[in-house]
């Protein structure tokens, strides 16, 4: 029995070692600074558990799934945990000079997704992405997909986020869109566990919300990745641009044609979506040099880490080619940090 798990243990090795190297865009971090801030507010709104990290557990976990490189990012609530701007302005900072001498220690291993203050902090944040990106090289920037309280709340399509749009426009930036939780997050049923069901309609709603708006036309040089697999979009894209008459008005005065364009700028990452139906759907629906790896480490535990990583090793990708592209020549396309860009 144990010789056999042996065995199979070093199959799985052997196997992996014939696969191409992967770049993670969806690889998350705790500096200390943060997880302070999250236990000052009370910990996550949804009441999901921050898990612990170090340095050493992401290049651990990387060795063990064949990742080479990882960008790092907080995840979401991120530094709007911080109600006061000062404070929010501060502790995006210390994250961000983290991150920098992180990848200085680690400059093969590390890259980074800066932290910005709430976008409702027009000056913070415009000051931040200028810092980030044009002083410490950050390889883009980590959006959430709704900022505010409640209903006092824009998702990335208002109108007062466009200083913030340009700015990134102007830099040719990647921003990593990231879900945060719903307006309500009131347990209704404390069996649907909102990060699984919820995250990925946010992302929906975010990505609509700046589809309709005209965010992916009016800034067309911003590359904006969606996290999950766009989360429920693929599935809902046809939703809301179908009719038989192409020049219909179906939503914000846009055709159907226009939707699907637009649709098809964004970049979509694999973080627990790479069951072939996933990626038969998002191989059908985007351009295939815009579908990117991601893991979700440390929040996804490890046993779930490996499910996903397996069905996309077992996924039929047709040629070598398409398979390199997604595990990481697209991310290196992408990315500063990796030295292709
Ligand atoms: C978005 O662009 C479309 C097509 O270019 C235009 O018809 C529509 O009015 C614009 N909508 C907004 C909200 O800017």
């Amino acid at each position: 029995m144990r010789l056999a798990g042996i065995i199979i243990a070093l199959a799985a090795v052997s196997a992996q070692a014939d696969l191409p190297y992967k770049i993670d865009t969806h690889h998350h971090f705790v500096p200390v600074s943060y997880r302070a801030a999250l236990d000052a507010a009370g910990g996550d709104p949804v009441g999901f558990p921050t898990p612990p990290w170090t340095p050493q557990s992401s290049l651990e976990n990387m060795a063990a799934n064949n990742i080479r490189k990882a960008i790092l990012s907080v995840t979401a609530p991120g530094v709007p945990i911080v109600p006061d701007i000062e404070g929010g302005r501060a502790l995006a900072r210390e994250i961000n000079e983290y991150s920098a001498e992180l990848r200085e220690a680690h400059p093969d291993s590390f890259g980074f997704f800066a932290s910005l203050p709430s976008l409702l902090d027009t000056k913070g944040t415009l000051s931040e992405i200028e810092y980030a990106l044009d002083v410490l090289k950050a390889d883009g920037v980590t959006l959430f997909t709704r900022y505010g309280d409640g209903t006092h709340s824009h998702y990335l399509g208002h109108a007062s986020f466009d200083p913030i749009w340009s700015a990134l426009d102007s830099r040719n930036a990647v921003a990593f869109i990231h879900p945060s939780h719903q307006v309500n997050a009131s347990p209704i049923s404390p069996l649907l566990l909102q990060p699984l069901i919820d995250y990925p309609h946010e992302t929906t709603r975010a990505a609509v919300d700046m589809i309709a708006s005209n965010v992916t036309r009016r800034f067309p040089n911003v590359k904006c990745i969606l996290s999950h697999a766009g989360g429920t979009l693929p599935y809902l894209i046809s939703r809301i641009s179908t009719s038989s008459n192409e020049i219909e008005v179906l939503l914000a005065g846009k055709t159907g044609a226009e939707i699907r364009e637009d649709f098809r700028t964004f970049y979509f990452d694999l973080a627990l979506s790479s069951d072939s139906a996933v990626l038969d759907m998002l191989l059908t629906l985007v351009p295939h040099e815009r579908i990117v790896y991601g893991s979700d480490v440390p929040y996804a535990r490890p046993t779930l880490i490996t499910g996903f990583n397996e069905n996309l090793d077992a996924y039929d990708f047709g040629q070598p080619a398409l398979r390199e592209m997604v595990y990481h020549g697209n991310a290196e396309k992408l990315l500063p940090s990796t030295g292709k860009a």
